[in-house]
């Protein structure tokens, strides 16, 4: 169950959030609950952590290690933090900062040899799925950004599926939409890591998820946990979202 804070929140607010967080899901054992606040609050996130189950994440990586690459942040500089996962292509990253198939490659390698597990963001645009290109889409973004990974990469992998229409907008993708997504998601990486792989990948659903909604979307078998974006911003209602 992972939380995407976009850009949201100062330090003082991480601490705030976890004061209120920490009591609500101490006994949540059921799963794994990993926060992704922006950069500046990755060190005061981390500490308010490091004695629980919850695992903190950051939002984008450079491939890079080090080097002159102004306003780029590593996934070297993010493990050393203490961070464990990092985002990769999320949508936003897609449509606002240009983000293609090659960098996807690159920044979930990077993550993978950084020690952080890389929580992949694919999805289609609104037009896409009403021009019923859905499938197409989800193919080409696997087969570009996922499919070129050594196997033992792809078994450190988590994928999100975040149909790009649901984020944001309160449209959630019917539990049924999802799941046949996950399923072309699922049979990509069956028809290239082989069944033992994809049948223990972790496919997320985000978009949109409530503490309303969240039951029924994880009622689906093809549903291994969920991405929230709004409402893991509240200590309450992403808690009620990991305790469903
Ligand atoms: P919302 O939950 O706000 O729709 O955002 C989803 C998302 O983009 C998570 O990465």
């Amino acid at each position: 169950m992972a939380g995407n804070w976009k850009m949201y929140k100062t330090p003082a607010d991480t601490h705030a959030f976890f004061e209120k967080f920490k009591p609500l899901v101490a006994d949540s054992d059921h799963c794994e609950i990993v926060i992704c606040p922006p950069f500046p609050n990755l060190p005061a996130a981390v500490q308010e952590a490091h004695d629980q189950r919850i695992r903190i994440g950051a939002q984008n990586l450079y491939w890079g290690k080090e080097g002159a690459v102004t306003g780029e942040v590593s996934g070297f500089m993010i493990r050393a933090i203490g961070c464990t996962h990092v985002i990769v292509a999320h949508s936003e990253r897609r449509q606002y900062f240009n983000e293609t198939e090659a960098d996807v490659m690159r920044k979930t390698v990077a993550a993978l040899e950084n020690h952080l597990t890389p929580i992949v963001c694919v999805g289609e645009r609104l037009d896409e799925r009403e021009s019923n290109r859905t499938e197409a889409v989800l193919i080409e973004q696997f087969q570009g950004g996922i499919s070129g990974l050594a196997p033992d990469h792809f078994a450190r992998i988590v994928i999100a599926y975040e149909p790009v229409w649901a984020i944001g907008t309160g449209k959630v993708a019917t539990p049924q939409m999802a799941s046949e997504a996950h399923a072309v998601i699922r049979a990509q990486a069956r028809a290239k890591f082989g069944s033992a792989l994809a049948d223990s990948v972790r496919i997320l659903y985000g978009g949109s998820v409530k503490p309303d909604n969240v039951k029924s979307l994880m009622s689906e078998m093809e549903i291994d946990g969920v991405l929230v974006g709004g409402a893991s911003l509240d200590p309450l209602s992403f808690a009620s979202i990991v305790n469903y």
